[in-house]
């Protein structure tokens, strides 16, 4: 077993051949910051680059995966502009070459869902929610979820979770596939790295080659899409909706966007 403290709020370590990553952060619900994106990024491709690694297993604590980006993390992008911890993130969890399996309990908000779009295990925990609050925030959709969701769940469906931000159980997230399992709360992390397990006793380069072969179909279109949200996720940070939302997120208010055209 080898551990990594670098950033102590991922904790990683590597054992029967996986690359385990766990968001600790729990006073602030796992909310991810620069440095947090940049160690998940850091660990992933050098779980690619290593061949004592065959799959990255990727949770959070038991009652939460992540609330998403860290909103103080926002305010500060717009204030420097720099985003790329987040941008070379998204860009490695995408084109990652071993498989990842992600085990989910309780809230998985914003980027911890839209992360799971490209996992290629999900295991969820009764009581987890998935919400994509990022239009009550002012904001648009990353992670080219706003392609791979509609293609996962169909456009009304998509719809309600991006235009509304209606939140998903357990059980209807595994309906719809965002999800492969559902498992009492007890018992979903457990459960899912018995899965990881399996997927190490396979051939790894069967493995890899079908996991490449299952993302060529799209990984033009997650390129691109990413590339056209960036665009349109920089300049919602900075504009007067997402203002109102942020500061009533942090006054404890609800947000009132009545003024706005
Ligand atoms: N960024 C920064 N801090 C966050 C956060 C985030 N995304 N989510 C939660 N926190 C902080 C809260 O500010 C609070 O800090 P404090 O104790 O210093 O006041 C702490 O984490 C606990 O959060 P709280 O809201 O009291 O927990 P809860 O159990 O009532 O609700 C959530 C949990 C996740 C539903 C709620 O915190 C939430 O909606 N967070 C924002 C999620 C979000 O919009 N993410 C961005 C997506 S793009």
């Amino acid at each position: 077993m080898k551990s990594d403290n670098a950033c102590t709020e991922i904790v990683t370590e590597i054992r029967d051949r996986i690359l385990r990553l766990r968001i600790n952060r729990p006073e602030k619900k796992n909310a991810l910051t620069r440095a947090m994106y940049a160690a998940m990024a850091d660990a992933i491709a050098r779980a690619d680059d290593d061949n004592g690694i065959r799959a990255v297993f990727l949770h959070g604590t038991a009652d939460c995966f992540t609330a998403g980006n860290d909103l103080k993390d926002f305010q500060a992008f717009r204030q420097d502009g720099n985003n790329k911890d987040v941008s070379n993130f998204l860009a490695t969890i995408s084109r990652a070459e071993k498989p990842i399996v992600a085990a989910v309990g309780g809230v998985a908000v914003g980027v911890g869902t839209t992360m799971l779009l490209h996992c290629d295990l999900v295991y969820a925990g009764e009581g987890a929610n998935f919400i994509l609050p990022f239009v009550a925030l002012g904001l648009c959709p990353e992670a080219a979820s706003s392609f791979l969701l509609p293609k996962l769940v169909g456009h009304k469906c998509a719809s309600e979770l991006l235009l509304l931000g209606e939140p998903l159980t357990a059980a209807k997230a595994c309906e719809i596939g965002l999800v492969n399992a559902v498992y009492p709360d007890a018992e979903f992390i457990e459960k899912a790295y018995i899965q990881t397990k399996k997927l190490v006793q396979q051939p790894p380069a069967s493995v890899r080659i079908t996991k490449a072969l299952l993302k060529r179909p799209v990984s033009q279109y997650i390129d691109d899409t990413m590339a056209e949200e960036r665009k349109h996720f920089s300049e919602r940070l900075n504009a007067g909706e997402c203002d109102e939302a942020f500061t009533a997120f942090f006054e404890r208010r609800k947000p009132d966007f009545s003024r706005f055209d």
